[in-house]
Order: structure tokens, then C-alpha cells, then sequence
């Protein structure tokens, strides 16, 4: 007999969701809160590993090992599972370990909206603060590379030597990269000139420049709502954003591969700490290798980049342009499949 069993009318009762694990961490029992928020039923679950009812369950198995190597309860503040076939889950989890069978208690809490709203909102301070910080470093930095290349030039002219011309060669080549480096981290300034326009009708140019760049090996499919109705944006703008986002995919698939352009519709959403009755939804999928894991929390601040000739910039300026028309970029990948989502408040 379970030593838990004692507790299990209690559980029945909590508005906590509790899901009791044996000593072979197979679930041996889930409460009715916890069949609610998983929206699954407990027959079916009872018996199975974790790891077979859910995925992304690699927090969750941490936690665990961390509560039964310690001992003692471990809590993860940030816990995302996927529950198929609903999607993913952000929850606090705690795991409490029941000495006498080898019992292991898990707690699941949806981490409440208010609390992710705070996070978003810091992060949107956050990024704010830094491409400030940047521009003003590239300010600094572009002023003296005149002087520097300008020194070179004269000094090219007085060498002897003409086979000293490769050095100075080198320092006006590296200026001039770094200047260009300097100006698009200085460019995305201007105000947005918005118009009535159709979002298809971006997605389609985007399509048609990045078919020409990849002609071969890749397909790029339209699943377009086209009861979408016409939004306030800046046409130049969206294009560069989503032009950034698909090219992304492109390279990342190395011109192979299958992506996929989706709109949809989506009501009542909270973009940029306002609430909206109707956005855009714009989705890039790609059946590529996925964001490396290093860069997850990473990939939107300006230079980060995971490939060998990249500026780190395409996501910086995307992100700059969404929040010009008040929206959002989000992106949620694995192996196999990257999906960014852009969402754009129709007013
Ligand atoms: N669809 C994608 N699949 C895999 N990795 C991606 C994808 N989109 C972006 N990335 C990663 O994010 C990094 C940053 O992208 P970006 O800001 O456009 O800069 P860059 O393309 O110059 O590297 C890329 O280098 C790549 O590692
Ligand atoms: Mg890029």
C-alpha cells in the first residue's frame, strides 16, 4: 500500500494540481485539478512514465533528479511542458520526494499571466535599453574610423615600397567593413510611413526575392486566410522584417528544405502592454536543424549570430520594425521545426 494513499482523499479536494509518481517514477495517481489543466484523463495516464504522456519534459525530469538526489523538494520557477496534443504549458513545478516507498510528489502552478506579462515587459525595457547603448557605441566607434582611413590613404600615397600597400590595403579594408558594420546597427530610425495594406501581398514579395536567392531544393508554401482584412503598416518595413525572417529559414536549411507562410487571425491579445480585440498572425515554419540551443534567449540582440558570415542583425531589425507597428516576434523551435510568429494589432 502507498503511504501516500492517506493523503489521496485531501488531494482529490485541492485546487492544486498534484500528480503522484511510484518508486519506478510511473504515474501512479493525478488529482482532478491536474487531469483539468492538462486536460487529460486519468486512466490513461496512470502507469506511464512522464516522459510518455508529455513532451519537452526535460525540465521536468530535471527537477525530478534534482529532488530525489537531494533529498529534499526542488521547485522550478519556469517550467515549460508540452502537453500534446494542447501545446505547451508554462508552470511552476515543485517535486517533493516521499521518503518511506520512493514516492515523488510533483505540484504543477500556471505560472500566472501578470507574472509573465512583468518578465515581458522588463525584457521589452531591456532590449530598449541595449540598442541604445549600441548605437550610441557605434556612433563612437564610426567617428574615428574616418581618421583612421584617412591616415591610411595618405600614408599609402608616401610608401616607397609599393609592396607595403598590402598593410595599408588592410587597414582601409577593415575601416570600410567596420563603418558598414556601424551604419546598419545606426539606420533603423526613421518613422514608419504606414498605409492601408495587405499582408499577402508582403509575404508574397518576400516569397518571390527569397525563391530567386534559393531556386533550387526549396519550396516555400502559402497558407494564407485570405479573409484577413487590410492592416495600418508600413509596407517597406514588413517586408524587411519577414524578408529577415524567412531568409533566416532559407540559410538555416542551407537552400533545402520546405517552408511554410501562415496567416491567421487572432482576437483578443496583449501586444507591447496593450490590449488589442483583433491581431495579425504571421507565421515563418521551417523543417531546418533549429535555433542552437546557446542562442535561444539570445537571437533577437544585435550581433548575435550562429553562422560563420552573419551580422546578427536580420533579428534586431525585424524586432525594430514589429515594435514600430506595435507588435510582437516570438519563436518556439527543435530540431525539425522553427516557427517565428509575428503578430500585428489590426486597429
Ligand atoms: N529559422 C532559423 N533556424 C535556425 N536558426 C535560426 C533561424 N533564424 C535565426 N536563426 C539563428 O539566429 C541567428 C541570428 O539571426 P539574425 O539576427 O538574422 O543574424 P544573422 O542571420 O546575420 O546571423 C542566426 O545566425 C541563426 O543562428
Ligand atoms: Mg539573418
Amino acid at each position: 500500500m502507498l503511504v501516500a494513499d492517506t493523503f489521496l482523499p485531501t488531494f482529490e479536494h485541492l485546487a492544486t494540481a498534484v500528480i503522484l509518481l511510484d518508486g519506478q517514477l510511473r504515474i501512479a495517481y493525478l488529482n482532478p485539478a491536474a487531469e483539468n489543466l492538462f486536460a487529460l484523463s486519468s486512466k490513461s495516464l496512470i502507469g506511464h512514465p512522464v516522459q510518455h504522456v508529455f513532451t519537452h519534459t526535460e525540465q521536468l525530469v530535471a527537477a525530478m533528479q534534482h529532488a530525489l538526489t537531494n533529498n529534499a523538494s526542488y521547485i522550478e520557477h519556469d517550467l515549460s511542458l508540452g502537453i500534446p496534443p494542447h501545446g505547451k504549458l508554462h508552470l511552476r513545478c515543485t517535486a517533493t520526494p516521499l521518503q518511506l516507498n520512493k514516492q515523488l510528489l510533483l505540484e504543477f502552478h500556471t505560472i500566472d499571466r501578470p507574472l509573465k506579462l512583468a518578465r515581458e515587459e522588463q525584457m521589452l525595457d531591456q532590449t530598449q535599453a541595449n540598442r541604445l547603448l549600441l548605437r550610441n557605441l557605434a556612433h563612437e566607434i564610426k567617428n574615428p574610423l574616418g581618421g583612421i582611413r584617412g591616415a591610411a590613404q595618405l600614408l599609402e600615397h608616401e610608401l616607397e615600397k609599393p609592396g607595403l600597400r598590402e598593410y595599408t590595403q588592410v587597414v582601409i579594408q577593415e575601416a570600410d567593413r567596420l563603418v558598414s558594420l556601424m551604419e546598419k546597427l545606426l539606420t533603423p530610425q526613421h518613422q514608419p510611413n504606414f498605409s492601408s495594406l495587405n499582408i499577402h501581398e508582403v509575404l508574397e514579395r518576400v516569397r518571390s526575392v527569397v525563391l530567386a536567392e534559393f531556386p533550387k531544393n526549396m519550396s516555400i508554401q502559402r497558407d494564407y486566410d485570405t479573409s484577413l482584412p487590410v492592416l495600418m503598416g508600413d509596407k517597406e518595413q514588413l517586408i524587411q522584417a519577414i524578408l529577415n525572417l524567412v531568409r533566416n529559414a532559407a540559410q538555416a536549411m542551407q537552400g533545402q528544405g520546405n517552408i511554410v507562410l501562415r496567416t491567421r487571425i487572432s482576437r483578443q491579445v496583449t501586444l507591447m502592454k496593450k490590449r488589442h480585440r483583433l491581431a495579425v498572425i504571421v507565421q515563418v515554419i521551417d523543417n531546418g536543424p533549429g535555433v542552437p540551443a546557446h542562442l535561444h534567449d539570445k537571437i533577437f540582440y544585435p550581433l548575435v549570430s550562429g553562422r560563420d558570415n552573419g551580422h546578427g542583425l536580420g533579428l534586431t531589425l525585424a524586432q525594430d520594425f514589429v515594435s514600430q507597428h506595435e507588435g510582437s516576434i516570438e519563436f518556439d523551435s527543435e530540431p525539425g521545426r522553427t516557427c517565428f510568429t509575428v503578430m500585428l494589432p489590426l486597429k
